[in-house]
């Protein structure tokens, strides 16, 4: 499906958002009127304390799951309005995820993965940048392995080189660095800041790590389902 952007500078943007896991005296208000709003063709960091209710925010950003109360969009889109099918196009089409359990498909070669989002999609592979993609990650000597014959950052990596394949108009992606040493993690962080800078890739990503967050252009502070604050970085 297309969507259109009469904002263009907003690609994203979750108003007041609740979200309820669970009802009665165990429901857990995991989103309590959280407000964010993702920049066009930037970089964003999302910091805060575990159960903060961080990856709740993403996967209700990114069409996964839906919301009990407020308003979530991707471009003029209102995920609300959708059905869910509506909701899944949207999806294949426009969003890339990065999980904070990566999700690989086990039966499938890293090439394969990589390539799954446009194989679903029906899209041709633009060649030249999946192995851009694939050389920045270094993964170009793990293509023809699956996801159990990998380490957990090369594993990562795959993850990432998957949202970015079919050049999404946003990307979230869950701890991208979590499993990766601190050489491995700067590289990735200098590839997703330059995909935002260069080429224009609008990507919010969730870290524990503040070093990890001082390569975003923005920093939201997350704290008991909402956004707290949001930080701008000078422009390095
Ligand atoms: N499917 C679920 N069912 C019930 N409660 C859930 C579910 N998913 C998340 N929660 C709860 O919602 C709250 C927010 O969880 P969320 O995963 O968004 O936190 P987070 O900020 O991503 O934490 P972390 O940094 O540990 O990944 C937590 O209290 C969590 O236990
Ligand atoms: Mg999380």
């Amino acid at each position: 499906m297309t969507i259109t952007s009469v904002r263009t500078d907003v690609a994203a943007l979750a108003r007041d958002v609740v979200k309820i896991y669970g009802r009665g005296e165990t429901a857990v208000r995991a989103l309590d009127g959280a407000t964010l709003s993702i920049p066009a063709g930037r970089f964003t960091a999302v910091m805060g304390p575990s159960g903060s209710g961080k990856s709740t925010l993403m996967h209700a950003m990114a069409g996964l799951d839906t919301v009990d109360e407020g308003q979530v969009l991707i471009g003029d889109t209102d995920l609300g309005r959708l059905s869910e099918r509506q909701r899944t196009l949207l999806r294949r089409d426009h969003v890339g995820f990065v999980f904070q359990s990566f999700n690989l498909v086990p039966t499938l070669t890293a090439a394969e993965n990589i390539a799954l989002p446009l194989t679903l999609a029906g899209r041709r592979a633009d060649q030249a940048w999946i192995d851009e993609i694939v050389a920045m990650l270094g993964l170009g000597d793990r293509l023809r392995h699956r996801p159990a014959e990998m380490s957990g950052g090369q594993r990562q990596r795959v993850a990432v080189a998957r949202a970015l394949a079919a050049r999404p108009r946003i990307v979230f992606a869950d701890e991208p660095t979590g499993n990766l040493d601190s050489r491995a993690g700067e590289a990735l962080l200098g590839f997703l800041r330059h995909a935002a800078h260069e080429l224009g890739q609008t990507i919010v990503m969730v870290t524990h790590d503040a070093n990890a967050a001082a390569y975003a252009d923005q920093v939201a502070h997350f704290a008991d389902g909402r956004v707290a604050g949001v930080t701008r970085n000078e422009e390095k």
